[in-house]
């Protein structure tokens, strides 16, 4: 049985992954911070396909909690084929709305945690020949829309940097740009996401699908949907001071709260 390592494992696209894995075959390490629901998670997925379940309660807005999961990455004899960077989350208002603090934990667990993990579990891959790191960045790296997005950007690139890089080593990666995702996500950062049409909404176990059916076709972005792909392409194209205030006028649903993003 080979081992899969999960960030935000409880919830959202990262209990979609685990699922998705665990039906596959693969042992999992389900990475979060609630402890409780970490146990209650890894328990409904044992019980449900007979697979090897680990829990490690981290917090990966800290040093130590990084740690933690770069040492059970790099662990000998204990080897993992699969990382999923997906702990992720969104602050609630725009640049100067959200405090500085706020935004520094979001570049540690959407950059630096997604760096040093990625460092971790790398080398072992390469050294067996096989493995992926899937990270996950969404529709948004594509935005000029603040420090989320912009971390966003960061996940797309350092990713297709290290595929380029590893070409031929048989370790594949994976930037996953998910649009908008009936997750927890947007409730947890407060932000009100009823004034989005039904049609924006993706599937968490479906955007999952998706990602794992682009990996195996060789692509290093994924970005599920055909609605999503148009809107990246046209994001592309368009010169971001005027995608900006588009973005910004489509993006902000709801007017009292500014910087809905996912
Ligand atoms: N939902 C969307 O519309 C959307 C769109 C594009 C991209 N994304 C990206 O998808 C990823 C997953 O988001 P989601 O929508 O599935 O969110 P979610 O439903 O809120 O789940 C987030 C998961 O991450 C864990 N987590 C949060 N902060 C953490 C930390 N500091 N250390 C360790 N674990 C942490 C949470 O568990 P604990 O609270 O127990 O730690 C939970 O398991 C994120 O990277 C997000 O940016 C989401």
């Amino acid at each position: 049985m080979t081992t899969s390592v999960v960030t935000g494992a409880t919830a959202g696209l990262g209990a979609a992954f685990a699922r998705r894995l665990a039906s596959d075959g693969h042992g999992l390490v389900l990475v979060a911070r609630d402890a409780e629901r970490l146990e209650r998670s890894a328990a409904d997925l044992r019980e449900r396909y007979g697979v090897e379940v680990e829990v490690l309660a981290a917090d990966l807005a800290t040093d130590a909690g990084i740690a933690a999961v770069e040492e059970r990455l790099s662990a000998p004899g204990r080897p993992v084929d699969v990382l999923v960077n997906n702990a992720g989350f969104g602050n609630r208002g725009a640049f100067l709305d959200a405090p500085v603090e706020d935004e520094l934990r979001m570049l540690k667990v959407h950059c630096e945690a997604v760096l040093r993990l990625t460092t971790a579990a790398v080398p072992g891959m390469r050294e067996r020949r096989r493995g992926f790191v899937v990270n996950v960045a969404s529709v948004a790296a594509y935005l000029p829309r603040g420090t989320y997005a912009a971390s966003k950007a960061w996940a797309v690139r350092f990713t297709e940097g290290v595929a380029s890089e590893l070409r031929g080593s048989g370790v594949r990666f994976l930037a996953l740009c998910p649009g908008f995702v009936r997750t927890e996500f947007h409730a947890r950062a407060g932000m009100d996401s009823s004034g989005l049409p039904p049609w924006a909404w993706l599937d968490a176990d479906e955007v999952v699908a998706a990602a794992l059916r682009d990996l195996a076709r060789g692509r290093t972005v994924s970005v599920p949907s055909a609605r999503y792909k148009v809107a990246v392409s046209l994001a592309r194209h368009v010169p971001p001071a005027l995608f900006g205030a588009a973005a910004g006028r489509a993006g902000r649903f709801d007017p009292k709260l500014r910087g809905t993003r996912g």
